[in-house]
């Protein structure tokens, strides 16, 4: 059975199925007066200038009214299966208290830690269905997931499976990372190098086996893991198999944009402190940078150099980063403004780099984040006539229809 979005104003996308570096991130199609034909979940065709084809009567038609329609958003960068929240920590930050403070006094990560683990699986799961919705709602048809605030084995294993299930459960696509190097537990203290022996050994094995992430990430970071235990991590998750992803240079430049040059990691994450030696690495090892404009607007810290990275070569995706600690928004569209306001992004720029960069940073460039004929038909009809106004309008969510796999899977029109 065919569907046809029709009477789309704009229609406008980033081409291809690679990531798009340097000039070409800031080139779009745009397509006037467009429509898509759709069969089976897959986009067959795009149709410009009033022309549509001819269907049968069992055709679903939708009517984009003359507004802007795009590939469905993807956020590339989320910690979205937790216990808690961490309200609490608003006063101490008022006071001075830095984010690594907290943290190095068993607060910040470890507390989220301490109430996933005492949160049962059933409900991660609901809370983070709850969440689910919200992003979708949004115009997010895929989000990737990292586990990190169980540490332990069980407590991993659990977190995962939460998000195993999600991706059973939801309309939403989730992608699953191994995020087990995300602080060092309570049990480790001052053993940073045998926890990373531990995850080796007894915990990325079983992930593998049981195809519970697709990638291992690692939060290189003062106080957190060095260099030199990340490339060991790393290394071994990606000679089991894993795609490779780095927390780096999210407060201090410690080595990890050059450590994901090194290991060809898909991306590179955060990058506030990223430098010129930094940028060069990320450039000549292909990694996409997925910056989070707003853990920098809650941290309070610089905002990533977004334009120098495009002026160096890098692949630039943006995402929520969502998580208790750093950035307690599920904002997608605050994101997308915040990267036109203080990325200096433009509208183009952004565009890409919320779909087929992001995408890209998934291992999913080939499936999602262009509408090209072969791709899922994975879209969004906005309550905007063009991209500028969605980059304009902070904090609204102007998601009008969500699209995923060819059916409508919300909508907030009227
Ligand atoms: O991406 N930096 C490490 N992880 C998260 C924050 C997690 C937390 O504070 O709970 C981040 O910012
Ligand atoms: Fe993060």
């Amino acid at each position: 059975m065919p569907t046809l979005v029709y009477n789309i104003g704009i229609l406008q996308t980033a081409l291809g199925s690679s990531p798009l570096r340097g000039e070409a991130q800031g080139v779009n199609k745009k397509y006037k007066n467009a429509a898509v034909l759709i069969e089976d979940g897959v986009i067959q065709a795009v149709y410009e200038n009033g022309e549509t084809p001819a269907l049968g009567d069992d055709a679903v038609l939708i009517d984009a009214k003359g507004r802007l329609a795009t590939a469905g958003f993807i956020d590339a960068h989320t910690h979205l299966v937790f216990g808690g929240w961490r309200q609490n920590e608003i006063p101490l930050k008022l006071k001075g208290a830095s984010y690594l403070d907290i943290l190095n006094a068993g607060g910040g990560i470890l507390s989220t830690v301490r109430a996933t683990r005492s949160t049962g699986e059933n409900e991660l799961f609901e809370r983070s269905m709850g969440f689910l919705d919200e992003l979708m709602g949004q115009g997010v048809t895929t989000v990737e997931i990292k586990s990190g605030y169980g540490l332990d084995k069980t407590n991993e294993l659990k977190q995962l499976n939460v998000i195993k299930r999600l991706a059973n459960s939801h309309k939403i696509g989730v992608v699953a990372t191994y995020l087990g190097a995300h602080a060092i537990p309570e049990e480790y203290r001052g053993r940073a190098a045998e926890y990373i022996d531990f995850i080796i050994k007894e915990v990325l094995p079983i992930v593998k086996a049981e195809q519970l992430a697709e990638f291992c990430d690692v939060f290189l970071e003062t106080g957190v893991f060095d260099a030199e235990q990340s490339r060991r991590l790393l290394t071994a998750a990606k000679n089991m198999g894993f795609s490779i992803k780095i927390h780096a240079d999210e407060i201090d430049e410690l080595g990890g944009s050059r450590l994901a040059g090194e290991l060809k990691a898909v991306s590179a994450e955060h990058l506030i402190a990223t430098g010129e030696e930094g940028m060069q690495a990320l450039s000549e090892g292909g990694v996409i940078a997925a910056i989070l404009p707003c853990t920098s607007l809650y941290l309070n810290k610089t905002f990533a150099r977004a334009r120098d990275m495009i002026a160096h070569n890098i692949p630039v995706a943006v995402a929520t980063d969502f998580n208790p600690g750093s950035c307690p928004s599920l904002n997608m569209g605050l994101c997308v403004t915040m990267a036109y306001l203080k990325y200096r992004m433009t509208p183009e720029e952004i565009l890409s780099a919320v779909t087929i960069n992001a995408a890209c940073a998934l291992n999913r460039g080939d499936s999602l984040g262009t509408v090209e004929a072969g791709k899922r038909a994975d879209m969004v009809i906005w309550n905007a006539y063009d991209m500028e106004t969605l980059c304009y309008r902070m904090g609204s969510n102007l998601a009008a229809t969500v699209i995923k796999d060819g059916c409508i899977a919300c909508t907030n029109d009227r």
